[in-house]
């Protein structure tokens, strides 16, 4: 708190010197959505909620909190979903084509995917299956896996598309089981991705152990 105090003096003795426009701004309070009811503040909840998932500070979170079930199906089938991807396809392929040339004469370099909510999307499944309010069901998960109709999402069939163009070797890494191999080569298929080098699935352990 002291050099919380110091700070904010020296930056009041800067904005009287300079005789400007105070630069001094209050930080907002933490906003009331956090506990109150509502649909905007159950919209501004859920969506801090979703961040914080995206950035790996909630950990492992076994279902979608009873609040944001509105806001999970109007983000995954609205545009902000298409938007988020399309935005990570972009600054993936700026990163890879800026890769290869500086690695040009060189090996050709490999683009590690994940499948599930990467190059497939399991939306449908979530439509049904109420967007993740309830626990994980794994025995209905894989259900779905085995009909092999998950769609590509669009950006992330984009931008394989133009990997494969500029050359690098694609290998696909899943926490499906080995034994979803057909499905998942089916589904891959059917949604429009082709021309992979290995599809390497999961034997044992748990997923993330896997992917480590
Ligand atoms: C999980 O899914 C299976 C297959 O659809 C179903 O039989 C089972 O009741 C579900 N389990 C729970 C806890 O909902
Ligand atoms: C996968 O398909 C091949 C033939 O394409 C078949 O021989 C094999 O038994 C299938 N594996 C599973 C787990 O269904």
């Amino acid at each position: 708190m002291r050099l919380l105090l110091i700070a904010l003096a020296a930056a009041a003795t800067v904005v009287v010197a300079a005789g400007a426009e105070p630069i001094l701004r209050l930080v907002t309070d933490i906003p009331t959505s956090v506990s109150a009811g509502g649909a905007d503040a159950d919209a501004l909840f859920c969506d801090s909620w979703r961040l914080s998932v995206e950035t790996g500070n909630t950990g492992p979170w076994r279902a979608v909190p009873a609040r944001c079930g509105p806001f999970m199906r109007e983000y995954m089938e609205g545009e902000r979903y298409a938007s988020d991807s399309a935005v990570a396809a972009a600054e993936s392929l700026a990163f890879a084509a800026q890769a290869f040339a500086s690695g040009e004469g060189g090996a050709r370099p490999a683009w590690v995917f994940d499948v599930d909510e990467t190059l497939l999307s399991n939306a449908p499944y979530y439509a049904v299956s109420g967007w993740g309010l309830q626990e994980f069901n794994e025995t209905s998960f894989d259900e779905w896996v085995d009909v092999a109709k998950a769609p590509a999402l669009p950006s992330s069939l984009k931008l394989y598309n133009e990997l494969k163009g500029l050359g690098f070797h694609i290998i696909l890494l899943t926490g499906r089981s080995e034994l979803q191999r057909n499905a998942t080569e089916d589904n891959l298929l059917f949604a429009g991705y082709h021309s992979w080098e290995k599809l390497i699935l999961r034997n044992a352990r748990t997923a993330v152990q896997w992917k480590d």
